[in-house]
């Protein structure tokens, strides 16, 4: 069935550059009329690779779990959340009247592997990486399925909530994790563009050692207050914003370029490359788009 969020499910504006990160703080600062160099608390946490969800606690009770959706409509993916061991069926010091807990559903790379291998031995196709692997299992019409899936939670946001659970990002991580849901523990509070770089460094530094993918950090002004006041572009918040990791590259041999009929009879040169992984997906395939892009780019068989 579909959930109408009481409270839209927003996306994040993305920055990649690291010049950027000193602008996002000085575009906040000037919206909030605060000097250049007045102190503003902002947190940098990881962007977890999964698929966000909204979870239903009303006195501390788990009512309600949905997907995103399109943001204002998600999947009601109850039955299926509740076979997630991680997510608290009541909170602990139960906050009264609705708390809308947000935040992600991802699996690890040990049990996307695991799951993997058992869907091999099961002759059963594979998933392409955890994040795809996290969302095939969430939305599945059997609970048994999903309770065999290693699924996990970081909660990060709140929507609608009668109680607000904190007046910062950080208090409100703290009150998460007393009520018992799994929070991230590479949330940190910073105050300057450089504290929040060396904490992006920091974490891209651990990437490849951390058990869960991730694809880059997210920036937060700590305030609760300030972030009412900073509000809404269309459907990204001026208060928050995610600094991408650099797209993974590379290499590989072109063996052939075969033509395409599409369901229209359009035709379109497609390149069969030697498989090579690549942000955790397995390439074998590239469009090669069209006759003059092949010429533009002299694109031959045998290339690499
Ligand atoms: S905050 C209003 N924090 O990124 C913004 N989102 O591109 C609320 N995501 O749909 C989101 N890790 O699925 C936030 N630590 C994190 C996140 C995170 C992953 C996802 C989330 C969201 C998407 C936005």
């Amino acid at each position: 069935a579909k959930v109408r969020h009481a409270v839209p499910m927003l996306s994040l504006g993305n920055i990649f550059e690291d010049a950027e990160v000193e602008e996002f703080c000085q575009r906040v600062r000037r919206f909030l009329g605060m000097a250049a160099d007045a102190p503003l608390a902002i947190t940098a946490e990881p962007k977890i690779d999964g698929l966000s969800c909204s979870l239903r606690y009303v006195d501390g009770d788990l009512v309600q779990a949905a997907t995103r959706g399109d943001g204002r409509e998600g999947e009601d993916v109850t039955a299926n959340v509740r076979t997630i061991r991680e997510i608290p069926h009541r909170l602990h010091e139960g906050p009264r009247g609705v708390l809308d807990v947000r935040g992600e559903v991802y699996m690890t790379k040990a049990g996307f592997a695991g799951v993997n291998d058992r869907q091999a031995a099961a002759g059963k196709p594979l998933f392409a990486n955890p994040r795809n692997s996290a969302a095939g299992s969430l939305r599945q019409l059997d609970p048994a399925i999903t309770a065999s899936r290693p699924l996990q939670f970081f909660a990060y946001a709140w929507g609608q909530a009668d109680v607000e659970p904190a007046e910062t990002q950080m208090g409100m991580v703290e009150a998460f994790r007393s009520y018992g849901l799994p929070v991230n523990p590479l949330m940190k509070r910073c105050t300057t563009a450089e504290e929040l770089l060396a904490h992006y460094r920091f974490i891209e530094a651990r990437r490849a050692a951390l058990p869960y993918d991730i694809d880059g950090v997210v920036y937060k002004v700590d305030s609760i207050a300030l972030q009412v006041r900073l509000g809404f572009v269309s459907r990204t918040p001026r208060w928050a914003v995610a600094h991408k990791f650099p797209a993974e590259k590379a290499t590989t041999v072109l063996r052939k370029i075969e033509i395409q009929v599409g369901r229209t009879g359009a035709l379109t040169p497609v390149a069969r490359l030697d498989p090579v992984t690549v942000g955790g997906v397995v390439v074998t395939n590239a469009t090669l788009h069209n006759e003059d892009e092949i010429k533009r780019k002299d694109i031959r068989e045998g290339d690499t």
